[in-house]
């Protein structure tokens, strides 16, 4: 078992992460919990929802099982009041303890319902998709989807712990782990060159879930993540640039429908159209470009973004929480490991989306 500490003003937490943490949740329970409601979705409750039961039963409290619909189109105001309907039901009172078992979108739901309810109770994450657990469960961001913009309804609120099994990788789609995967090399892109060469060596071992491989991947991940938010919990400076590529994936997603393309495969499109406009403004060598659009590649996202028509996509971009006055700040690298954010001229960002934009071809 590994374990990596986040240190914000917000909280203090462990991540840990290692085989089997899901027969022993009851651990991760504070001492004085009521009762506990662990909130899934029918496809991660038919796996691993019976475990995580027994495992949290060990702790001696009642437990309440809630079953969310899945998918990224149900990650808004109505399914969360769903939530909010059976912990009122079942008078859940403000000492409970939410338990978040699945991807990213019911970590970020169960957060914000966390945030809220009562003005706010304590969550765990036990995140079961690998982009969950490398980013979404860690550093306290929770949302949900407005029709207007993704995640622009949301709270910062950490959770107690996070609980990383990495046994559950192996029911993961392999469209899902080339999503986690597209968080993964993120952070190498902006943060640390060395991890990205790593990352480019052990591409395919990566994408076969090679044990050894990916527990060092999530480790990394959750360590760099870790440092960014322990510095800048509430994003008034660096950790935006754990945003990278966002602002691009972002529009891919929402302006094809949320759900078409994976958030993972969006982002890491996205981080080849953000390196194309960081080659126009931010001075990123030409043959670093070429390693981020061949790296996304070999981890087997989608390279070419949807052809939404220049003038949606510059629209669809100026909903991006980092716009400022109406400007959007884009993150961008001078080098792979070297990172900031600045504004862009819109000739740079019609340029870098001509290169990079195709008729939709993938769904
Ligand atoms: P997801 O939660 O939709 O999960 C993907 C699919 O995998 C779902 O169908 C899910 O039921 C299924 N699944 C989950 N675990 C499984 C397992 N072990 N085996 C088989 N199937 C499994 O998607 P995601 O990629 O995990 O998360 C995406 C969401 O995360 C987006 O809404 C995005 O905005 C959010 N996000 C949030 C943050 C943050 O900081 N809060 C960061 C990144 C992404
Ligand atoms: N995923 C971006 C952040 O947590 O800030």
């Amino acid at each position: 078992m590994q374990e990596v500490a986040v240190d914000t003003p917000g909280g203090q937490y462990p991540i840990r992460i290692g085989r089997g943490r899901l027969a022993r949740l009851a651990e991760a329970v504070p001492a004085d919990v009521t009762r506990i409601a662990l909130v899934t979705n029918p496809t991660v409750a038919a796996l691993y929802g019976d475990t995580a039961e027994r495992a949290l039963r060990e702790s001696g409290r009642e437990v309440l099982r809630i079953e969310l619909p899945d998918g990224e189109h149900h990650k808004d105001w109505q399914t969360l009041n769903t939530l909010f309907d059976a912990l009122l039901e079942h008078r859940f009172d403000r000492k409970c303890l939410l338990v978040a078992l699945g991807g990213g979108v019911i970590g970020d739901m169960v957060g914000f319902a966390a945030a809220v309810y009562m003005r706010g109770v304590r969550f765990l994450q036990v995140p079961t998709t690998l982009l969950a657990q490398v980013d979404s469960s860690v550093g306290g961001k929770t949302a949900v989807n407005h029709p207007l913009g993704k995640n622009m309804i949301g709270a910062f609120h950490q959770p107690v712990a996070v609980e990383i099994d990495t046994d559950v990788l192996a029911t993961l789609p392999a469209r899902e782990v080339s999503a986690g995967l597209a968080e993964v090399i993120k952070y190498g892109m902006i943060l640390d060159a060395e991890f990205f060469a790593w990352c480019e060596a052990q591409a395919a071992d990566l994408r076969a879930l090679a044990p050894a491989a990916i527990t060092h991947a999530i480790a990394r991940s959750c360590e760099l993540k870790a440092q960014v938010v322990g510095r800048d919990e509430r994003e008034s400076g660096e950790r935006a640039l754990l945003n990278f590529g966002h602002t691009f994936g972002h529009a891919i997603e929402s302006g094809l429908g949320y759900g078409v393309w994976l958030h993972g495969e969006a982002v890491g499109c996205g981080m080849i159209q953000a390196a194309e406009l960081s080659s126009r403004v931010a001075g990123l060598p030409r043959e670093d470009v070429t390693r981020i659009r061949a790296l996304v590649e070999a981890i087997g996202c989608p390279v070419q973004a949807p052809d939404l028509g220049a003038e949606r996509w510059l629209d669809l971009m100026q909903v991006d929480k980092k716009a400022e006055g109406g400007k959007v700040r884009f993150v961008l690298l001078s080098a792979i490991g070297a990172s900031h954010t600045a504004p862009a001229a819109e000739a740079a960002v019609r340029e870098a989306l001509a290169v990079t934009t195709a008729a939709p071809a993938h769904a």
